[in-house]
């Protein structure tokens, strides 16, 4: 990656690079997962999917639970974080909230409920992008209003749990940043630039949230 590949106006991919491989921003989510994996057991709820609590989660996982906002095949439970319609209370040791928090409008009702399916001692391993451009799948059908810095994802969980139970990570520099930006995918960037960390450029942010 040279930065002849940035003097353009037009991105390499449009698909965060995955028309030529894994997306950059994953490999930060799955490194904040897999740091946390041992989080990941007893009743697990994801969003939409169990690709993560099977990736991480393994056979210390109970019992796998889906949550979406409609009904479809592999969905456990339909519910919906902003309005609190649907979610269960105290029902969860870990919840997998990845990349969600930005499509939704009230994140400080957002924040809320996903405490609130919590068991008292669960955990939420949460990320959200900082630095990113629109993901128009999902800006078409349930909006992208937020990007988010290491602040104001403390302060969100400030507000609905301990401060002392909150372990926020940063992620990214200008580098994969900008390779991000312009699409081009994870095979493409060192190693060894993926694990610089400069918190000015923060690409993906996580916390661990205890409640
Ligand atoms: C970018 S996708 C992330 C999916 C997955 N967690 C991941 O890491 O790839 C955003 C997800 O937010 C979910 N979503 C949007 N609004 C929601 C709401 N009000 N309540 C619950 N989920 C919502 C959508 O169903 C969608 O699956």
């Amino acid at each position: 990656m040279t930065p002849e590949n940035f003097n353009t106006v037009r991105p390499v991919s449009r698909r965060f690079g995955l028309d030529r491989g894994e997306a950059i921003d994953r490999y930060y989510i799955e490194k904040f997962l897999h740091e946390n994996r041992d989080l990941i057991k007893g009743v697990v709820l994801e969003i939409a999917g169990r690709k993560y609590t099977q990736k991480f989660g393994g056979e210390k996982v109970e019992q796998s639970l889906v949550l979406h906002t409609i009904r479809q095949n592999n969905v456990d439970i339909v519910g919906n974080l902003e309005t609190g319609e649907g979610i269960p209370e105290s029902r969860v040791d870990c919840f997998i909230l990845t990349q969600t928090l930005l499509c939704i409008f009230d994140v400080f009702s957002a924040a809320r409920n996903a405490v609130k399916v919590l068991k008292p001692g669960g955990v939420l391993l949460i990320t959200v992008p900082g630095i990113t451009q629109i993901s128009r799948f999902d800006y078409e059908r349930w909006g992208q209003y937020w990007s988010f810095t290491d602040q104001s994802l403390r302060k969100l969980f400030e507000k609905v749990a301990t401060p002392g139970n909150i372990d926020i990570k940063t992620y990214g520099n200008v580098k994969t940043a900008a390779a991000f930006l312009y699409g081009l995918a994870l095979h493409e960037i060192e190693k060894e630039d993926l694990d610089y960390n400069d918190n000015d450029y923060q690409l993906v942010i996580s916390a661990a949230v205890r409640k």
